[in-house]
């Protein structure tokens, strides 16, 4: 009231104010523009961190989880994280999630609500339908079924059991485990594991990748994501995408990538220029959904000592090729996927199938024990296919030099030759033949020829100045 009192003080005087007048409008004017930036900033904040720019919607329910848990200083981090949420808004909160029936296995009393604190993909499934039915048909969802694998005697037993809960189940899930209470068994869970086996039947976690209690796509999309379980020597996707030229062009415009747009205005090569692992393997493009079967778009099986076509491999092939065309010419896409099948060949004709006869052979023989990994040889032929072999193939796949060469073939062949051909051959010189029958392994015996030395020798010469034994 007092400034508009003033405001029709200064109209009355505005031949004798004048000056005074255009101060105090251009003041106000400033104090207008200053105070219009500071909330659009504000509110380009909040919206980038609300869910649409929207205040969490907190129904009567969700109050008092929220109230009692701030109070005791209880999740607070989750609770916070929660309000950020896309869910917030849309009054998605605590109980929608974690209600359960009494009668649930992992159901409990907690303060007057009936709630669970394992929030399965059943549970998301009443509103995600599409999502958690792809999910369970993916490999993902069956991840935790290892318990009679090669790897998992190497866990339970040569290292010792509680690698398996403390090691592998961190990325592939555990079998969580009720207590009599109703809570959950500590050596089963926290647990976050791609395919965790939960009480209520169900498989896996979609908090492996989507972290509670934001659930945010930006950050599912991120490669880190999936490198947290997808990286190492056995099979290191996440190191050979940061080597790729995807990887460098990512890391180099991460701010215009635009991550957190829904789905639909997430179309490579048009809302955003350089592809994650999602884009590949996941994510929308103009002629393409959304899906959560990770498998849908891969036509091999890179992970077995010998790499085999999946069912339907042209269907999958074909999937995969639509998300590099949102970017590139056909023509580029079948350069690639040519000289890729070709290596993953190279790996299986050469190294992969003649190692694999060898070791059957041996084993036939008896010249190794039916124990896996009680004679060296064993340990070698492992690492051969399951670390190195891998590492090549998946360099491979990812457009990684470096995986394919050094620290893939090249650790093959040098494993191949230096180690594993010599305690075949101290078990059977014949089939230390036989692993040697093929016509790419005759160098070994041939060696140069004397035309081959000569040229190399002229080479170093002439380009490069002498200094033999670089590169
Ligand atoms: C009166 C206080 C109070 C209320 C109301 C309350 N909580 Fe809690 N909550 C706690 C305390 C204290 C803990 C930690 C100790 C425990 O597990 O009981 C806890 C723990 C939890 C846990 C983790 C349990 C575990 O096994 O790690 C979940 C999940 C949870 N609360 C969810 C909820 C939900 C959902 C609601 C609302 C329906 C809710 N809480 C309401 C006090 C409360
Ligand atoms: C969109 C679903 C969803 C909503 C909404 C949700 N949670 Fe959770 N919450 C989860 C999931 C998923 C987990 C991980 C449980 C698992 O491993 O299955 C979890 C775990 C928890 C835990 C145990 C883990 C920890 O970090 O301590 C607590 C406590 C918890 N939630 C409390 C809450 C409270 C309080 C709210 C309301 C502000 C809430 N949650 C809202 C899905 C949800
Ligand atoms: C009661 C229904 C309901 C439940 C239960 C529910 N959601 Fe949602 N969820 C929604 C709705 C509605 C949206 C869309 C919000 C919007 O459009 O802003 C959403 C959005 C999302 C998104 C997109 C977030 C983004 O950044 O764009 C993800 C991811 C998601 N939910 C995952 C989950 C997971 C995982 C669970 C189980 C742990 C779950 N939701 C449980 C209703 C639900
Ligand atoms: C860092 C996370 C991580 C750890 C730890 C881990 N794995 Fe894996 N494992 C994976 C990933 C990721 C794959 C899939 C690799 C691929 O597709 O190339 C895999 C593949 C496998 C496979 C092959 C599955 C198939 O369908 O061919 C088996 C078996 C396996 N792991 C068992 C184990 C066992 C047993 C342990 C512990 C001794 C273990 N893993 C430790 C992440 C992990
Ligand atoms: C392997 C990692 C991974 C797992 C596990 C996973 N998601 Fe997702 N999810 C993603 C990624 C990445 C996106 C973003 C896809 C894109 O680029 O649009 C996404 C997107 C979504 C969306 C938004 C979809 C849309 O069309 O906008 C929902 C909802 C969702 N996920 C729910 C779930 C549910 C429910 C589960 C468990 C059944 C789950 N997710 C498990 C990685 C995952
Ligand atoms: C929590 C660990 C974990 C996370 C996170 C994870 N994965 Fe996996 N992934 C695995 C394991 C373990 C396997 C092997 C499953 C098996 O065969 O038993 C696998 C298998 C796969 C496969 C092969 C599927 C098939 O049908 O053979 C693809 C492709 C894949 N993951 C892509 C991704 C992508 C992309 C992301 C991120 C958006 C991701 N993964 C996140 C653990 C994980
Ligand atoms: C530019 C596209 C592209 C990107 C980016 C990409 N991949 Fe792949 N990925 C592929 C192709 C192509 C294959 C092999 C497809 C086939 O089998 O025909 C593959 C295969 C795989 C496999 C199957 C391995 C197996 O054992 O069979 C996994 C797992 C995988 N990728 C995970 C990832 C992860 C994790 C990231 C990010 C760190 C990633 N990919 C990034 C294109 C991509
Ligand atoms: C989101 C867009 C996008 C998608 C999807 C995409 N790429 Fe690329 N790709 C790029 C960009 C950008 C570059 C780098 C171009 C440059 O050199 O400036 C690139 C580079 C390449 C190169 C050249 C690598 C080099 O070392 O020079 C190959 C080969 C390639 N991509 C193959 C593929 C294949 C195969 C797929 C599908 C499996 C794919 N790309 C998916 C954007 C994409």
């Amino acid at each position: 009231m007092n400034e508009m009192n003033g405001q029709q003080g200064g109209e009355q005087h505005e031949a004798s104010n004048g000056k005074m007048n255009f101060t105090r409008y251009m003041i106000g004017g400033l104090c207008l523009v200053l105070f219009l930036a500071l909330t659009g900033v504000g509110y380009v904040q909040m919206e980038e961190r609300l869910g649409g720019g929207l205040r969490p919607f907190i129904s009567g329910e969700n109050k008092k989880c929220i109230d009692c848990h701030m109070a005791k200083d209880v999740a607070v981090g989750g609770i916070n994280d929660w309000k950020y949420s896309r869910h917030a808004p849309k009054g998605i909160g605590c109980i929608e999630c974690h209600r359960a029936e009494k009668g649930e296995p992992d159901a409990y009393d907690h303060y007057g609500s009936m709630v669970s604190t394992l929030v399965t993909p059943k549970d998301c499934m009443q509103c995600h339908d599409k999502e958690a039915k792809e999910f369970e048909k993916s490999h993902h969802a069956r991840a935790a079924q290892f318990t009679n694998s090669l790897d998992n005697f190497l866990g339970n037993v040569v290292e010792g059991p509680e690698v398996i809960t403390t090691g592998c189940a961190g990325c592939h899930g555990s079998v969580v485990k009720v207590m009599e209470n109703g809570k959950l068994h500590p050596s089963t869970w926290p647990n976050s594991g791609i395919g965790r086996v939960n009480p209520d039947g169900s498989k896996g976690t979609c908090a492996a990748c989507h972290a509670r209690h934001s659930f945010s796509i930006a950050q599912a999309r991120q490669p880190e994501s999936c490198g947290r379980c997808h990286m190492g020597p056995d099979h290191p996707q996440i190191e050979a995408y940061y080597e790729s030229k995807h990887g460098v062009m990512f890391s180099a415009n991460k701010d215009k990538m635009k991550l957190a747009q829904p789905s639909e205005q997430w179309h490579p090569g048009k809302d955003y220029l350089f592809p994650t692992c999602a884009t590949c393997h996941m994510s929308a493009t103009n002629a393409q959904e959304v899906t959560h079967d990770v498998g849908d778009r891969i036509s091999w099986t890179l992970r077995p000592v010998i790499s085999t076509r999946l069912e339907n491999y042209e269907v999958r092939r074909k999937e995969m090729r639509r998300v590099c065309a949102s970017c590139h010419s056909e023509q580029i896409v079948e350069r690639f996927f040519t000289s890729m099948d070709q290596g993953i060949t190279l790996y299986n004709e050469k190294f992969g199938k003649p190692s694999k006869a060898a070791m059957d052979k041996l084993l036939a023989m008896k010249k190794i024990t039916p124990t896996p990994y009680d004679e060296e040889i064993e340990w070698v032929f492992y690492e051969l296919w399951h670390h190195e072999g891998r590492r090549a193939r998946h360099g491979l796949s990812k457009m990684a030099p470096d995986f394919v060469h050094w620290q893939g073939f090249y650790e093959v062949a040098k494993h191949f030759y230096t180690k594993f051909l010599p305690l075949v051959r101290e078990r059977s010189p014949q089939v230390a033949k036989e692993l040697l029958a093929q016509e790419s392994h005759r160098w070994v015996e041939k060696g140069m020829t004397k035309e081959e030395i000569a040229q190399m020798l002229e080479f170093y010469d002439k380009e490069m100045q002498g200094k033999r034994g670089g590169g």
